[in-house]
């Protein structure tokens, strides 16, 4: 099958740093892989609602912003996720399309968790502070999304920056840029089937449970 690269872009600015840092990483990719690259601020999604419980869910129309995103997603083999670090985590327009995935995931007819099965997901952000760790939410939440669908996960291409421009002076995040897409994407695991998860302090004694 034909390698297509869905791009979709998270920063609520054009041409900030993320989308400079994806396409620096992108031009690596060889010519036979296809690419596809959506601003989600140019083609806003919907607020999304949360129907599971009470509704059927309805395949949003083609020529929908909902649509044309949904059509995108089954389309790749590879999905970019390319948000700047917003209070440690994804991007607003970002958390948008990961919500609306819930709603896809539940679409009649749709088979969006078979088709993401196996697919490979990548994250790429640029963050103002200095000590990358800091992203360890937004990492977190790419890692258990690619989980949770069974997806391989590609891992993170961090960058610096803040105003527009600056990461183009991050000289090892360019240089990681040259290889990123070249690397192993492993199935996507939890923490906990890892052996990474947070451990849970000790529960205190309950109240009475001496008398019992
Ligand atoms: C709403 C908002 C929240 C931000 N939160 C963080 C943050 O938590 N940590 C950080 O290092 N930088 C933060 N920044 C800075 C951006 O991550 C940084 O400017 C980045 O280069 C923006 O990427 P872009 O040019 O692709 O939009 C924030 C910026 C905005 C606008």
């Amino acid at each position: 099958m034909t390698r297509r690269f869905l791009f979709v872009l998270g920063s609520t600015r054009p041409d900030g740093n993320t989308e400079l840092l994806a396409r620096r990483a992108a031009a690596q990719l060889s010519a036979d892989v296809e690419q596809e690259w959506i601003r989600l601020i140019d083609d806003p999604l919907p607020e999304f609602s949360d129907l599971r419980h009470d509704s059927d869910h309805v395949r949003p129309p083609s020529d929908t912003a909902a649509g044309r995103l949904l059509d995108a997603t089954l389309a790749a083999t590879d999905i970019v996720i390319a948000s700047p670090l917003y209070w440690y985590a994804v991007s607003g327009p970002v958390k948008r399309y990961l919500d609306h995935w819930s709603g896809w995931l539940r679409t009649p007819g749709v088979g969006f968790e078979a088709t993401l099965a196996g697919r490979t997901l990548w994250g790429v952000t640029a963050l103002a502070h200095r000590e990358p760790g800091v992203a360890a939410p937004l990492v977190g939440t790419l890692t258990n999304s690619a989980a949770y669908l069974k997806m391989r996960f590609g891992g993170v291409l961090l960058g610096n920056g803040s105003a527009p421009g600056d990461v183009l002076q991050d000289s090892a995040a360019l240089a990681r840029a040259k290889t990123f897409f070249a690397q192993e994407a492993p199935l996507a695991r939890f923490p906990h089937e890892t052996g990474a998860a947070v451990r849970q302090p000790p529960r205190p004694r309950e109240e009475g449970a001496l008398t019992r």
